[in-house]
């Protein structure tokens, strides 16, 4: 009896293209038609056939007998057009709501698409209400606007491909690496070090840890431990290993700012290379990884990347070719402050040797090499944390350390040679307070140690960089910043 069912329903599936059949309590339309991305759909040349897709209406007009929808699966920015009869039934199908569709995928009449979907079949898998959905049908909302409801905005075009973007320039930083013979390493999110000696950290305790049954020591892991703040240090141990390595992971830190460069939780692009005595090695890491990158996601992401410099960043284009043609920038932080003090800008902080450089000297520096990214190296020996390397100079003694600054943002990449004189580095721990925290650090000076340096990159401010984003929080999914953790 069950085998001439099946027999039956196979049958009547191979007489039509469409079978109804029953999935819970629910009739479904599964049929021969092929499911595919809307992407692939509008690059097809297989008009005449049958095909099914799932995704979001982003637009919905009615003319005569007809229904013009556009849908979206966020595969890509342009959403596919699909005419579907009026006696089709088409409750429920507005602005935003959730469908499937099959039908045929035909050449289309219209000039600025070269296919429609003929639909036969649609399904509104989940409605939804446009008075109250808060993105409006044909308004442009600005970043700021849709900032505000973070579990909805990957349902704009901006976000979508916001999001597209990202993923890609990601791809793009593995393949650099990969290409490149880096090996990836996968550096531990909770550590018991500060590797920037800074004090910013999130410190990890199990919840409710007063409860501790150990009075003595009531630390989860025995040691006070922290999200990190960089995996430059675990990074640095497989320097006795391998020629190149890099990390790309979240990174945290707990900075109490609101600035639009800054976030609690941000992605970071590390690599360590060993075998290196120069700065020059670094800086052209540096600048070929940010090209490379670039050049990448310009051409796979062309349309995404559109959208951004039309609508979000107008004239940021001709910017960006001009960072990928021109050669960066090299200047000594010495030749920095004499610019920056020579100027006759108004500052907020007064430039002088000796201290950090902020964001408005950052930028202006950029500004003054004609808006092309410019690295600053040999930074007083101060300023720098305990792993910069000596350079012994003198009267201005500086460590061998170097900053990327590009326009948009000023500060993308931080790097340095690494002091790897096991000496020299002991002294300098020991006049810290850290010879005991970073004795397996000195050991590794002992053990076939080279010379070696490396950078981090930060992920958010390399595409406000490239998409002329101003705000940091409008390149990341889901935004952390102190006093704001939504969702
Ligand atoms: O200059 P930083 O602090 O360097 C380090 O952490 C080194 N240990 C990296 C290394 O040598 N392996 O940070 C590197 C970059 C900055 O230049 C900046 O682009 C980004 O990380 N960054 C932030 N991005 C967003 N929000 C924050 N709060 C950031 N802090 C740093």
């Amino acid at each position: 009896m069950l085998i001439s069912t099946l027999t039956l329903f196979r049958r009547a599936a191979s007489a039509s293209w469409l079978c109804p059949c029953v999935i819970g309590s629910k009739q479904h339309y599964c049929s021969s038609a092929r499911k595919i991305r809307i992407r692939d759909a509008l690059s097809s040349l297989e008009t005449g056939s049958n095909i099914r897709i799932q995704g979001w209406v982003r637009s919905v007009r009615s003319q005569k007998n007809h229904l013009f929808l556009h849908v979206s699966d966020g595969s890509s920015l342009t959403p596919l057009q699909v005419v579907a009869n009026s006696d089709l039934n088409t409750r429920g199908l507005t602005f935003g709501c959730a469908v499937d569709i099959t039908g045929s995928l035909e050449k289309s009449p219209r000039q600025n698409q070269s296919v429609e979907l003929q639909a036969r079949h649609v399904e509104v898998v989940g409605e939804c209400n446009p008075v109250d959905f808060p993105f409006k049908i044909k308004e442009r909302h600005s970043l700021e606007y849709i900032r505000q409801f973070p579990h909805l905005r990957c349902r704009t075009n901006a976000f979508s491909s916001l999001l597209r973007i990202r993923s890609e320039a990601a791809a793009a930083v593995h393949s650099y690496f990969r290409d490149n013979g880096f090996v990836q390493i996968h550096t531990p999110i909770i550590t018991s070090n500060d590797c920037e000696g800074a004090g910013e950290l999130f410190q990890v305790e199990p919840a409710g840890n007063e409860h501790s049954l150990d009075k003595e020591n009531p630390h989860f892991f025995s040691v006070p431990s922290y999200l990190t703040v960089s995996g430059q240090l675990h990074l640095e141990v497989m320097t006795g290993a391998f020629p190149s390595v890099y990390t790309f992971g979240p990174t945290f830190r707990a900075e109490n700012s609101q600035s639009r460069r800054h976030l609690a939780e941000f992605y970071m692009v590390e690599a360590e290379i060993s075998f290196t005595e120069s700065l020059e090695d670094l800086i052209k890491l540096m600048e070929d990884l940010f090209k490379t990158s670039t050049e990448h996601l310009l051409s796979h992401c062309a349309e995404d990347v559109e959208l951004f410099h039309k609508y979000v960043s107008p004239g940021h284009r001709e910017k960006v070719d001009l960072i990928l043609k021109r050669n960066f920038h090299v200047i000594s932080y010495t030749e920095a402050i004499d610019i920056l003090t020579r100027s006759s800008q108004q500052f907020i902080f007064k430039p002088e040797w000796g201290s950090d450089l902020q964001t408005e000297h950052e930028k202006f520096l950029v500004k003054h090499c004609g808006e092309v990214p410019v690295f600053v190296t040999d930074y007083p020996y101060d300023l720098k944390p305990f792993y910069a390397r000596d350079n012994q100079d003198e009267p201005q003694h500086t460590a061998a350390a170097v900053d990327l600054l590009v326009p948009v943002v000023g500060e993308l990449c931080g790097g340095s040679l690494r002091e790897e004189r096991p000496e020299l580095l002991k002294t300098r721990l020991a006049r810290a307070g850290l010879e005991d925290t970073y004795a397996w650090y000195l050991q590794l000076r002992q053990f076939g140690s080279v010379p070696h340096g490396g950078f981090g990159m930060g992920f958010e401010r390399y595409l406000q960089c490239v998409l002329g984003v101003d705000n940091i929080k409008d390149t990341i999914p889901f935004a952390r910043s102190s006093r704001s953790c939504l969702l």
